[in-house]
């Protein structure tokens, strides 16, 4: 039986640059949907799949990340004097969600080069890794997308990706698979490609970023030839899995923002608000206000 999965990585060391000039100086994963930084859904999605241990692989710009989870005792006292309750415990909120760990990134250096840097954090216990780009939205009575991930894993013993039928334009932006269903949302995986053109695609399903894997994918990359650009590819590592039979595709339940993309970012902010206990209202009439007056103007 596969051991439990109670550890996640999160690799956040990437430049950010398709959201370029704010990433200068402030990392992609603080980027905020409606009122919480990007990287704090990654997070809270990992603890409600009963993650409680995380690294985080940073880089350059990313200490802020390290502020954002830790206390800010100077701002604490001073909503504590003003007797600013809910603001304290908005400011605490972020603090004790989970043991978050870091290390550094030093070069831009690609995906699996940033897992390598996860050995002594994961030791020989499996782990999920969660690309912050990707924000899963799953309704209370769903388990979060990572469980869903870590619930195949733990039932068929096997490294699991996520799944997501894609239209053929979307293609080109994930990775590829060729696989036969095996049950209810599994696919037994027997291809993977990294971003194919339309022509040479497997099939209609991507790969989104989550993933679970066992400590011996660190033997894996190791073995795995380097692409031409002289990067090794995570996903060419998954393909060598994938030659063995050991690796499962799971289609998760649930929506999928890619927040690394200016629209899809902007349609998140927009269903979160929408959903939101606070906002959810007066959005409503706003965007329903606003469509009428973009009706009558066409
Ligand atoms: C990464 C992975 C790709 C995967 C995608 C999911 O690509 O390399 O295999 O399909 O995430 O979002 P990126 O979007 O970082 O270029």
């Amino acid at each position: 039986m596969a051991k439990k999965v109670t550890k996640a990585v999160i690799p956040a060391a990437g430049f950010g640059t398709r959201f370029l000039p704010v990433t200068k100086s402030v990392c992609k994963e603080m980027l905020p949907i409606v009122d919480k930084p990007t990287i704090q859904y990654i997070v809270e999605e990992a603890v409600a799949a009963g993650i409680k241990d995380i690294l985080i692989v940073t880089g350059k710009n990313k200490k802020i990340l390290e502020d954002y989870f830790d206390s800010a005792p100077e701002l604490e006292s001073l909503l504590e004097q003003d007797k600013k309750e809910d603001l304290l415990r908005l400011c605490r909120s972020t603090e004790g969600m989970a043991n978050i760990h870091y290390v550094r990134q030093s070069h831009a250096t690609g995906f699996a080069d940033a897992i390598m840097l996860a050995k002594t954090f994961t030791g020989d216990d499996p782990f999920a890794i969660l690309l912050g780009d990707d924000i899963i939205y799953t309704p209370n009575d769903v388990r979060p997308g990572i469980g869903q991930l870590v619930d195949c894993f733990e039932e068929t013993g096997n490294p699991t990706v996520a799944v997501m039928e894609v239209p053929d334009a979307d293609i080109p932006k994930y990775a590829n698979i060729k696989g036969e269903s095996i049950g209810k949302n599994r696919y037994a995986i027997e291809k993977i490609v990294e971003k194919p053109a339309v022509k040479d695609k497997f099939s209609n399903r991507a790969v989104i970023g989550r993933y679970v894997v066992d400590s011996d994918i660190y033997d894996v990359i190791r073995s795995t030839p380097p692409s031409r650009s002289g990067e090794v590819y995570f996903t060419d590592a998954l393909g060598l899995l994938a030659k063995q039979n050991r690796l499962v595709g799971c289609v998760f339940e649930g929506k999928r923002y890619d927040a690394g993309n200016k629209q899809e970012y902007l349609e998140a902010n927009i269903e979160y608000a929408l959903r939101s206990k606070e906002l959810g209202d007066s959005m409503r009439s706003y965007i329903l206000n606003l469509s009428k007056t973009l009706e009558e103007k066409k």
